[in-house]
């Protein structure tokens, strides 16, 4: 497969390459990365340029910072998982319905014109141990699309919005696909990927604490939640960002504590209480009032304690073992009937946002962001 870095390379290395050729091989791998990422359009406006409003020296952890979880899951619908199903069964292993999966609904250029500047996304190496792709736990998103082609989106976009700052995580996602273990090979790739001459370019070099808006308009923060572990340490010592070790990071946590930064002792407070430890048969509106209550927690946390401090919340939820199963969607947005009278975690979450005006309440993860349709707009005007 032709490799996005290899392109980056020519670049540098060849003064005579035509800007010609580089927007076609540009052009190429945008139009590769649009399974995950979607068709690259240029937007400008208020939504799409939100930060042109903070000044260069507001500290990024005083930010307000809408993001998504699960981004890359937006087109996972029946049709999509029929059309993988060949692959998957390929990977040996059996894939539940796509609502189980599916977390989005709209692509990640949608998300990022609409104002979205943390993305959730998750990786490993695809069926035929070649580059690394997107998956939502067995969940294969896309064939073709890699993890470098949907950066070159991200990069492509900052370029088109200089006044921007972005926050990618990025995980290991394993029991996936037969080749989807966390080895050296998958982790060189990763490594590979956030250290090209590109990704040198767009993402934030510092490593271990944030910054300023100002020194990071234009480029990405990482976000690593995957280790390094198989290879030698000089690895890890070359990734910027900062470092959300797996390890660490308490599964279905509510209240999580996580130092990302020994030396100088600095921790995030985290809540990722993705499935409500609800007594078995509770309804829909049981889960969602379990989760809303951990997601409201620690937003309210982060609005009255440790102000120079990362707050990173999560509102997504689910409980597949429920009967009927608690689907993300159900648990973000209800279904629309009598089985969810209020709706889900989003509708509560703008009636509560509503409250918070001027407050910093941190980076938040949501489900199906974009419903309500005011939920966005609501969080950018805090
Ligand atoms: C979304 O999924 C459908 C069904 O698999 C597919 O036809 C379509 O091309 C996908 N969209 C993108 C942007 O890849
Ligand atoms: C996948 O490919 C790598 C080389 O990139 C190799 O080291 C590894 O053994 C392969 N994994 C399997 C399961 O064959
Ligand atoms: C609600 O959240 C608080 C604070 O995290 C926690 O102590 C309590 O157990 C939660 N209650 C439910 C029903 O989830
Ligand atoms: C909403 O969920 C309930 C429980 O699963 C189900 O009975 C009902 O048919 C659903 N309604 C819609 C419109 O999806």
């Amino acid at each position: 497969m032709w490799k996005a870095s290899s392109f980056i390379a020519i670049v540098a290395l060849c003064p005579l390459v035509s800007s010609a050729l580089a927007d076609f091989a540009l052009h190429k791998i945008l139009s590769d990365a649009t399974p995950i990422f979607g068709s690259y359009v240029k937007e400008s406006g208020q939504k799409a340029e939100w930060m042109k409003a903070y000044p260069d020296d507001t500290l990024l952890v005083h930010m307000n910072i809408p993001g998504t979880h699960d981004s890359a899951t937006w087109n996972y619908t029946q049709p999509t998982q029929d059309a993988l199903r060949g692959i998957t069964d390929l990977n040996q292993v059996t894939v539940p319905v796509p609502e189980t999966f599916r977390c989005q609904e709209l692509p990640l250029i949608d998300m990022l014109n609409m104002g979205i500047r943390a993305f959730d996304l998750r990786y490993a190496l695809d069926p035929t141990n070649s580059s690394l792709i997107f998956y939502h736990s067995q969940a294969l998103l896309s064939e073709t699309a890699t993890v470098d082609d949907v950066l070159f989106g991200f990069y492509q976009w900052l370029d088109d919005h200089p006044s921007e700052t972005i926050f990618l995580s990025f995980q290991h996602e394993s029991s996936t696909a037969r080749y989807a273990s966390d080895d050296a090979a998958s982790q060189l790739k990763m490594y590979n990927a956030l250290t090209s001459s590109a990704a040198r370019h767009y993402f934030v070099q510092t490593k271990g604490q944030l910054g300023t808006l100002g020194d990071a308009r234009g480029k990405i923060t990482l976000l690593r939640r995957f280790d390094l572990n198989k290879l030698p340490d000089s690895y890890t010592a070359a990734l910027p960002g900062l470092h959300f070790s797996p390890s660490l990071w308490t599964d279905n946590g509510p209240d999580i504590s996580l130092e990302y930064n020994t030396d100088k002792h600095l921790t995030a407070y985290i809540e990722d209480y993705y499935q409500p430890l609800t007594p078995t048969g509770s309804s829909a509106i049981e889960n969602i009032k379990w989760k809303y209550n951990a997601t409201v927690a620690n937003i309210d946390k982060a609005t009255t304690q440790h102000p120079d401090s990362l707050f990173w919340t999560w509102a997504s939820g689910t409980n597949l073992e429920n009967s009927p199963p608690d689907w993300p969607r159900i648990m973000a947005i209800g279904n629309g009937t009598g089985y969810t009278p209020n709706g889900g975690v989003n509708q509560h979450l703008l009636s509560y946002l509503k409250e918070q005006k001027g407050k910093r309440v941190g980076i938040v993860m949501f489900d199906f962001f974009d419903r309500p349709s005011d939920l966005t707009d609501t969080f950018l005007a805090l």
